[in-house]
């Protein structure tokens, strides 16, 4: 029986943030989150959460998941005082107990497998993963004695010599939850920061086994905005090699973010400054950016997207969009359209080689195939109170500066004079214009400024 417990109630002081610790994100999921996905590929029986500052929200941010049960450690005394918590809550304390920090979150599935294989081949009491760090501080130095560890000393207790000692204790941690049960009321908080912590444990156990492991930046443990930072560039790393492995161009990597879960075609290119977030999906030879955001999105094969940005919508093959474009949710952009510059597109379908090339705002609209949209022209979808929508027929030509007055339906093959403002709906092959008539008067003449 393999049980898992995350510990997840500390405040996070040093990330002097108003956010609990184990919420902040790196590339878009929560270190909690990560956490716990890492150890659902051990298919455990539970997965306890322990949770106390700000529960509430911890809790709430948790994906649901019929293993996970929260446990509520108020107030919090430290890592050993949150497993004494759980020890007396769980009624049953049998089997194995991986106990996982909640700020630990680049730890991957088969380093866990690694630990519990360790752990029973041995029948440990504890094992836990330990790592040689070039800058140790901050971390838990292991101090072994032959094959077994005998204590590990917190960075604030350690004296100049043990600072100096380089294998720290990573956070994870596996036990014999019955032998652990025995102890871990004896645990006590004699130390610097008046904390129980579950590192005493080893010297209370007899069999404390270490599983030291390359510091390949899987073990880093976040405590201030420095390591959050550091988290995200080794994530960003190895999903950026993963791009470029299978045949993407990144030209100024550095400047550039994709999440774990963007999927991009071959022969990509992707500019400075772009970000592709969440489940975006781009196909082969397009070129993004740069300064592009592109999220939640499908994009199709040979487009080009500069200086814009895209939220959740569908963006077929063979497009131009950009430079300074919005293309807003729910937006059905078909092949060969172009969308040029300062253009805003929201919950609209443009049929396929249909332009809007410059300054326009197009809301919850339907545009017929071919059709050309003048520069400037808007569609006015929103009466104050609701949205309405325009539908202009294929083979139309706005003028520039049209005003679409919605719920508006012109019909196919349209024209509208520039300037108009659209109140009524039009049939097809009409021309449509509504704006004053130009008057010239002849021989008008300005009169001459008075003189003093
Ligand atoms: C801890 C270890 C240290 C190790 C490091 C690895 C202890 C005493 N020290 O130090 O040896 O090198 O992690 O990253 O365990 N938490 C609770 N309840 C509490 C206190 C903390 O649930 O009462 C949770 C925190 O939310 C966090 C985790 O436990 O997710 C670790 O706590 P933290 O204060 O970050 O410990 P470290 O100082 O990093
Ligand atoms: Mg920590």
């Amino acid at each position: 029986m393999l049980s898992v417990a995350i510990l997840a109630a500390g405040k996070g002081t040093r990330m002097k943030s108003s956010i609990p610790k184990v919420l902040h994100k790196i590339s878009g999921k929560t270190l909690l989150q990560r956490v716990i996905d890492s150890c659902i590929e051990l298919n455990p029986d539970k997965i306890f959460v322990i949770t106390g500052h700000k529960s509430k929200e911890v809790q709430e941010s948790v994906l649901d998941n019929k293993k996970i049960h929260f446990v509520i450690q108020d107030p919090q005394l430290g890592t050993g005082h949150a497993i004494q918590v759980l020890c007396k809550e769980v009624k049953k304390n049998e089997g194995k107990l991986l106990v996982l920090n909640g700020d630990v979150p680049l730890i991957k599935p088969n380093t866990l497998k690694k630990l519990l294989n360790l752990h029973d081949s041995k029948n440990a009491d504890i094992s836990l993963i330990t790592t040689k760090k070039i800058n140790p501080y901050g971390y838990g130095r292991v101090f072994l004695k032959g094959d077994f560890i005998e204590r590990i000393v917190e960075e604030k207790d350690c004296n100049t010599q043990e600072r100096l000692h380089l294998l720290i204790n990573a956070g994870v941690y596996c036990f014999n939850w019955k032998n652990l049960a025995k102890i871990i009321r004896s645990l006590q908080s004699k130390n610097k920061q008046k904390e129980v912590y579950l590192t005493d444990t080893v010297s209370l156990l007899k069999t404390s086994l270490s599983l030291e492991l390359e510091d390949n930046g899987e073990l880093q443990g976040i405590n201030n905005r420095i390591q959050l930072s550091k988290c995200e560039e080794i994530i960003q790393n190895s999903i950026k090699e993963k791009h470029m492995l299978n045949g993407v161009t990144l030209i100024n990597k550095a400047s550039c973010s994709i999440s774990e879960e963007a999927e991009i075609g071959r022969d990509v290119i992707i500019e400075a400054n772009t970000h592709i977030r969440g489940s975006t999906k781009i196909l082969s030879n397009c070129i993004i950016g740069p300064n592009t955001f592109i999220e939640n999105s499908n994009v199709g094969v040979n487009c080009a997207i500069s200086n814009s940005t895209v939220y959740d919508s569908q963006i077929m093959d063979h497009i131009k969009i950009g430079p300074y474009s919005h293309i807003r949710p729910k937006s059905k952009i078909s092949s060969y359209v172009k969308i040029g510059n300062f253009v805003e597109i929201k919950n609209s379908q443009l049929d396929e080689e249909s332009k809007v090339n410059h300054l326009s705002y197009i809301g919850d609209s339907i545009i017929g195939k071919f059709t050309n949209i003048g520069a400037g022209t808007i569609t006015a979808n929103f009466d104050g109170q609701k949205k309405h929508q325009t539908k202009i027929g294929k083979n139309s030509s706005i003028g520039a500066n049209t005003v679409f007055v919605a719920p508006i339906n012109l019909g196919e093959s349209v024209t509208t004079g520039a300037g108009s403002v659209i109140t009524k709906d039009s049939k097809d092959n009409s021309l449509v214009i509504s704006r004053t008539k130009q008057v010239n008067i002849e021989n008008w003449g300005r009169k001459k400024p008075r003189s003093n």
